[in-house]
């Protein structure tokens, strides 16, 4: 019989339900069947997996997380193997390879950010029928102009703005909201502008802490005594460093960052005697269940990846081009990341609004 396989790769993001459905309803109607692997790579590599039936996967449009798992720190390439002097640190590609060819698989969908990409794409090389779906909140992947989740996690976060409004107004305090999104600002900058901040700072733009105070002061001048400020997790400090939460040295992407919002709120309030309060708005931003538009985009995404690999296409990444949905070669996605253009539109219009850069 033939069949595709699924997995989900690197942190969750709202959707992920929303494409496993969309693969396995597309597929079964063409008489295929699904194999959903679990914990992303790890699932693979191991062969654990469940096959993905009708009933399976009813009910999910609107739950958050992965019906199938998840992880950012298996890494194929470098997967830890227990051994009897502890772990052992291997490649184990050619099993993951090996594994879809046992199973009978015909093509491998994963879902996933760059990292999970860029192991597919790996794999790709090493044989493996594959076709990527581009997903996560950072929005931060190329060939694409947009992941979903990344709906989703701006909605929460402007949730948040609008409820640090009205506490920051009544202590007349400086609010500061930092926001994921490593290296790139999308969720800080598109959810700085929905939800009204002052001071939004991004890693692609250079801050000084002197403009992010004139603004604060600024306002106090006429009249508004507190104020909103949206940060970045990977605006750095300002002697240039990364704020960093966690090291995982093993993981494709070895660093987590976190703690640049509370930073900034000691420098500020050291500054100007201001009472300033930091939230790490953290997880919730990838949790929770998709917004509408995410589910379209999620269950657009695996119909598209579903009719490729059924039509015997591989090495391709479906993404949205304007209005539609395309599918560009796997390599384009995973040559880097895509940043917030410092002279692009969305930061002009923050600029027009008397929204401060911080630079
Ligand atoms: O890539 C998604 C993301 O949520 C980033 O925005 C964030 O930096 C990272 O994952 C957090 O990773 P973890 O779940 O390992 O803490």
């Amino acid at each position: 019989m033939e069949r595709l396989g699924v997995l989900t790769g690197g942190g969750d993001a709202p959707g992920l339900n929303a494409v496993i459905r969309a693969v396995t309803r597309c597929a079964l109607r063409r008489g295929w069947e699904v194999i959903g692997f679990l914990d992303g790579y790890a699932g693979l590599i191991e062969n654990r997996s469940v096959v993905l039936s009708s009933n399976y996967t009813s009910g999910l449009l609107h739950r958050g997380g992965t019906i199938l798992g998840s992880n950012n720190r298996d890494n194929p390439f470098h997967f830890p193997v227990q051994t009897d002097k502890g772990i052992d640190y291997r490649d184990m590609s050619g099993q993951a390879v090996a594994n879809l060819q046992k199973n009978g698989i015909d093509c491998l969908i994963a879902i996933g950010g760059d990292g999970s990409l860029a192991i597919a794409y790996e794999l790709a090389q090493r044989g493996a029928r594959v076709i990527g779906v581009p997903k996560t909140i950072d929005n931060d992947l190329l060939a694409t102009d947009q992941t979903f989740g990344f709906d989703t996690a701006v909605t929460t976060a402007t949730e948040a703005l609008d409820k640090l409004h009205t506490t920051a107004e009544s202590h007349h305090r400086v609010m500061i909201l930092e926001l994921m999104g490593r290296d790139a600002g999308w969720i800080a900058l598109v959810s700085g502008i929905a939800g009204g901040a002052d001071v939004i700072l991004i890693p692609e733009i250079p801050w000084r802490l002197d403009s992010v105070i004139a603004k604060i002061k600024e306002r106090q001048h006429e009249g508004k005594h507190f104020s909103i400020i949206v940060v970045a997790e990977g605006v750095k400090d300002p002697e240039g460093n990364y704020v960093i939460r966690q090291q995982i040295p093993t993981a494709h992407t070895k660093i987590r960052l976190g703690g640049i919002g509370p930073v900034l709120a000691g420098l500020i309030e050291n500054a100007t005697g201001i009472e300033c309060r930091a939230l790490v708005l953290g997880h919730l931003q990838r949790g929770g269940s998709p917004s509408a538009f995410d589910r379209v985009l999620a269950t657009r995404y695996g119909v598209m990846a579903a009719e490729l690999a059924m039509s015997g296409q591989h090495g391709l990444m479906v993404c949205l081009k304007g209005q539609d949905i395309e599918a560009v070669p796997l390599n384009l996605a995973v040559r880097g990341t895509r940043s917030v253009p410092p002279e692009g539109q969305l930061v002009k219009t923050a600029r027009a609004l008397g929204i401060s850069l911080g630079d």
